[in-house]
């Protein structure tokens, strides 16, 4: 029988955790969890290949090892930096950290569009979050911003490469997950951009996970493109029996209607098990799905707003105390209130109701 390998221990933010050797110092920080974990914009952990594009999972380590204690000089991206036995490392607890953070959503933003009012992701984009943690007022860029051409990539998927961070994450997407990548990332530096090359239409089976992976609102679903802003739907977890993917699924709903499918994310925004293009785009119907229940979403996101997950319904209590007999006045409001007073004719009130209005209205006949 193999032996289980022995665990490195490894302290973060002055927090210890043992954690096999060969884990990265991101996902060592994610086994303590909250703000302990540095953002990831580019690596995925589904994805072989992903991080190291971003940088805003930079960390200080302050001590290298057991065996060669000396500090990293620089700061390390913590996707790609495997933990060493005895490792320190400083993430929330360092100065340089927040500092360099701080620029690197600066640089993020350089020529990201400040669109988050009409953008389809906004509210659930880790470059919004990000920029509300790090990033500044106004911007310090003087130049105009990139513009590309227009690119096409279909019925399903919408492109707006002005949003692009060039995380690379839909290209592993497509290598790794779908049967045919056709996009990939085109030119160098300053014109690198997400495309077709010669346009083509992304549509093939799981293509749609993309959409999902994407941290910011580059790629989005075109079948829920303006529909609604996504604080306003409800989200529920679904399944079907699909035979092409699990059938697993989040739908978001605003009332009867099922408005976007997706497929469902962990606690770090990581998409769970991916999804076919058949459940994502083709399945809107309220009645293709069996419906599990509420959606689990942190309470700090503001998809939460207004969601009540887990509230028991009151019973009617007033035909439980009245031996199963209605109420039929409950209390005359206006009498202890006096407000609405009931020989005042409200719909007679011409506009916005000011205390001289309410004075001058005709009384009720
Ligand atoms: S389109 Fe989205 S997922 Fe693809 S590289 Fe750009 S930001 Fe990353
Ligand atoms: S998440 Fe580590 S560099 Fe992007």
């Amino acid at each position: 029988m193999s032996e289980a390998p022995k665990l490195v221990s490894v302290v973060i933010d002055n927090i210890t955790v043992q954690v096999p050797p060969g884990t990265s110092i991101l996902q060592a920080a994610r086994t303590i969890g909250g703000e302990v974990a540095p953002p990831a914009m580019c690596y995925y952990t589904k994805l072989k290949g992903s991080g190291g594009k971003c940088r805003t999972c930079l960390v200080e380590v302050s001590k290298g090892s057991n065996a060669d204690p000396r500090p990293m000089p620089k700061l390390v991206a913590s996707c790609r930096t495997n933990v060493m036995d005895g490792m320190e490392v400083k993430n929330i607890t360092s100065a340089r950290v927040t500092d360099a953070r701080n620029g690197v959503v600066e640089f993020l933003l350089l020529n990201h569009p400040l669109d988050c009012p009409i953008c389809d992701q906004a509210g659930e984009c880790h470059l919004q979050d990000l920029s509300y943690e790090h990033g500044k007022e106004g911007t310090r860029y003087e130049f105009h911003r990139r513009t590309f051409d227009k690119h096409d990539l279909g019925p399903y998927i919408q492109l707006h490469m002005t949003r692009c961070i060039l995380c690379y994450r839909c290209v592993f997407v497509a290598d790794q997950i779908t049967n045919k990548r056709v996009h990939g990332v085109l030119s160098r530096g300053d014109h690198s951009e997400i495309a077709t090359y010669i346009e083509k239409s992304l549509d093939n089976d799981f293509i749609g996970n993309v959409i999902d992976v994407c941290p910011v609102g580059a790629l989005t679903d075109r079948t829920f493109r303006f529909k609604n802003r996504v604080w306003f739907t409800k989200p529920v977890d679904a399944h079907r029996d699909c035979p092409k993917c699990s059938g697993k699924v989040t739908l978001w709903e605003r009332g009867k209607e099922v408005l976007r499918v997706t497929a469902r994310k962990d606690q770090w925004g990581e998409v769970e098990e991916w999804i076919c293009n058949d459940c994502r785009f083709e399945k809107k119907h309220i009645d293709d799905w069996v419906i599990e229940g509420p959606t689990k979403i942190n309470r700090h996101s503001v998809i939460s707003q207004g969601h009540y997950v887990g509230v028991v319904k009151p019973k009617e209590t007033f035909s439980a105390v009245h031996d199963g007999s209605k109420p039929k006045l409950l209390m005359n409001i206006h009498s202890v209130s006096e407000v609405n007073r009931p020989e005042i004719d409200l719909s007679a009130i011409p506009g916005p109701a000011t205390s001289d209005v309410f004075n001058e209205t005709p009384k009720k006949s």
